[in-house]
């Protein structure tokens, strides 16, 4: 039997990030060096920035490569107790536009990953997961057990690596956890590409006070999640005991959904921003809502989120403000 993650992991551990110098993973990175932890990182900065890293780059191990580089991952893999897989193309209207790329880094990127981590005896595999497998069926708020509906191929894409993760737990014991991730924002979130995170988009509009555009009647919502909460989860999900996590899939969100329009009112509001949104047509394979049920992520490792909605956005606001000045 190998020790418990929980008693291995609480002790000076070494971690690979896949997809460090991204938003999520550069987050993990700064959490995981401050409490003292050896961290890795894998990047082929395609959409990843070095700045993310800069007041790190010191205290990390980094290494460039691609995903989809077999050999390259397992090297990356060796002498590692836990692996944070947040590496990935994102974005759904990008999926649309390109789905052999992000199928490449999504799905090939991620079973390199594991092979990478079986062979390399890694303990502990957590994995990025998204919310958008849920697609536009009926039932809110989601909960885990639903059956997921995908729309778009980056959702398919993403449940694929949820079911790979799920097969290694059970085929080799690795302890894979998939985090569905819902709608993260916060600091350091890129937003300068056309596949930006609205609040990140957003908020660099209106503090340019530049035009900004709402997709649609706005009415569609989300379950919007202060980037603090997600790296709380992983961390809390990182120590937890095998038996209540390894193999599973969990909610990370905040629980509360908050449409466009109030987004939009709460962001002018902290911005100073008067101007009318720029209304344009829906987005294909854009999803109604999303609201999660986090009770089993609660459940299994204490997670509850910390910051809530109107805070995130006034530390985001203040984040940006301060690049501008
Ligand atoms: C986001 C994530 C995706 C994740 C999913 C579930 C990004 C870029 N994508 O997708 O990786 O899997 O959440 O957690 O973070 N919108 C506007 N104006 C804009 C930009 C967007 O009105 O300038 C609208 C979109 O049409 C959509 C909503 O805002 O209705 C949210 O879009 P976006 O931030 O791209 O996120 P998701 O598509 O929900």
């Amino acid at each position: 039997m190998p020790k418990s993650a929980a008693a291995r992991l609480t002790f000076v551990a070494t971690y690979l990030i896949t997809g460090i110098a991204g938003f999520v993973g550069s987050h993990l990175a700064h959490a995981l060096v401050a409490r003292g932890d050896h961290v890795r990182g894998l990047d082929n900065f395609s959409t990843g920035r070095r700045a993310n890293l800069a007041s790190i780059a010191e205290k990390i191990d980094l290494i460039t490569a691609d995903l989809t580089d077999p050999e390259a991952v397992e090297r990356a893999c060796k002498g590692v107790d836990a692996i944070l897989h947040q590496g990935a193309l994102p974005s759904v209207p990008r999926s649309i536009k390109d789905p052999r790329g992000s199928h490449r880094a999504n799905i090939d990127g991620t079973f390199n990953l594991l092979e990478g981590a079986r062979h390399a005896g890694v303990q502990r595999v957590l994995y990025a997961a998204s919310s958008s497998a849920y697609g536009n069926q009926p039932g809110f708020p989601r909960v885990e057990t639903m059956l997921p509906q995908p729309i778009a191929p980056y959702p398919v894409q993403k449940l694929t690596g949820e079911l790979y993760m799920q097969s290694y737990a059970r085929v080799y014991g690795l302890e894979t956890v998939c985090l569905r991730y819902f709608n993260i924002f916060g600091p350091r979130q890129a937003p300068d590409s056309p596949y930006s995170g609205v609040i990140a988009k957003w908020v660099r509009q209106m503090l340019a006070g530049e035009d900004a555009t709402l997709e649609g009647d706005g009415e569609q919502g989300r379950d919007f999640t202060y980037i603090a909460n997600a790296v709380s989860a992983n961390l809390l999900a990182l120590a937890a005991p095998a038996d209540k996590v390894a193999g599973r899939v969990f909610n990370v969100a905040s629980g509360q959904r908050s449409s466009l329009n109030e987004t939009w009112a709460l962001l002018a509001g902290l911005t100073g921003y008067t101007r009318p949104p720029q209304r344009v047509e829906r987005r294909a394979g854009d999803i109604d809502n999303s609201l999660a049920d986090i009770g089993a992520a609660g459940e299994a490792f204490g997670y509850q989120p910390r910051v809530s909605f109107a805070e995130g956005l006034a530390r985001t606001v203040e984040y940006a403000r301060a690049l501008q000045a």
